[in-house]
């Protein structure tokens, strides 16, 4: 399977490539940046002793002939650019990128009408994984445990609490017939009384250069479950984009998600 990667030049961009060239089943295709980087070249697979040269095409119209699907961690304007330029191809995509907003994702949906669109904000399949298990865990357990929801993160990132982590708070949410975010709290300072039973606890922590730990905490009397995940390296995103984008180069026209990628639905 040929790969086109949109936003080769990125940090996710470059570690795709990198772990494509030395897949077995996978090739690069194509790539492409912004159009000011076309005829580019860069090296990919030295890693893994495949090295090769990959000259960056000057957009997705361009690149997608040599390539069975496209692969998007650009931004929420670019993917959408690159979506409609797939749909035009009658290519399959997997858009990575975060932070689309509401009109944006609702013209996702539009284009997944005429080809497969696998929209993951995070591709990492512990993670995905970690948001099933909590929902189900919660619905087992119930508000005699409570929970309590702990990240941690490098000192540049700019938001708080992580996507992931409102994530999993919905999930437990939606585990324990509570309403996200009505029901969350997020850190606790001064006199803040007894902890309600119908409550989810949100806290962050930043510092150094972790990519990314996420770990929910389900407290009882006499006991406690913890359901961890840590990310290593960008690396955990970038394996997690492979197996969705082979998801989407075989499945029919739609939108899909993580979940459905790896059928935990
Ligand atoms: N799905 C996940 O698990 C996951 C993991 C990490 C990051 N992300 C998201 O992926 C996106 C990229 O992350 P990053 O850390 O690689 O960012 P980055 O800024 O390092 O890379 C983005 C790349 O996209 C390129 N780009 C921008 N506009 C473009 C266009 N119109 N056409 C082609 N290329 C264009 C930029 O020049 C840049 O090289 C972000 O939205 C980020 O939040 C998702």
């Amino acid at each position: 399977m040929r790969i086109c990667m949109a936003g080769a030049l990125g940090r996710m961009g470059r570690r795709i490539l990198e772990l494509s060239a030395a897949t077995p089943d996978l090739a690069v295709g194509a790539a492409f940046d912004l159009p000011q980087h076309e005829g580019t070249e860069i090296q990919v697979g030295a890693e893994s002793g495949k090295a090769q040269t990959v000259k960056l095409a000057k957009d997705a119209a361009a690149a997608l002939a040599n390539a069975d699907v496209l692969i998007d961690f650009t931004s929420p304007e670019a993917a959408l650019t690159n979506v409609a330029a797939c749909a035009q191809a009658g290519k399959p995509v997997l858009v990575g990128t975060t932070g689309l907003n509401d009109e944006q994702k609702a013209r996702l949906a539009e284009f997944a009408r005429r080809i497969p669109i696998v929209f993951a904000p995070n591709t990492s399949v512990g993670v995905n994984l970690l948001f099933k298990l909590t929902q189900q865990v919660a619905k087992t357990l119930g508000l005699d445990f409570n929970v309590e929801i702990t990240e941690t993160h490098h000192n540049q990132k700019v938001d708080a609490p992580s996507g992931t982590a409102i994530r999993l708070a919905e999930c437990a949410a939606e585990g324990l017939g509570l309403k996200y975010p009505d029901d969350a709290v997020f850190g606790r300072e001064g006199l803040t009384g007894k902890r309600p039973a119908r409550q989810i606890g949100v806290h962050a922590i930043r510092g150094g250069d972790v990519v990314g730990d996420h770990t929910v905490a389900f407290i009882g009397q006499g006991e406690r479950l913890e359901l961890t995940h840590k990310a290593h390296s960008r690396d955990t995103f970038a394996r997690g984009a492979l197996v969705a984008a082979r998801f989407a180069a075989k499945a029919k026209p739609g939108l899909y998600d993580m979940q459905d990628v790896l059928g935990l639905k």
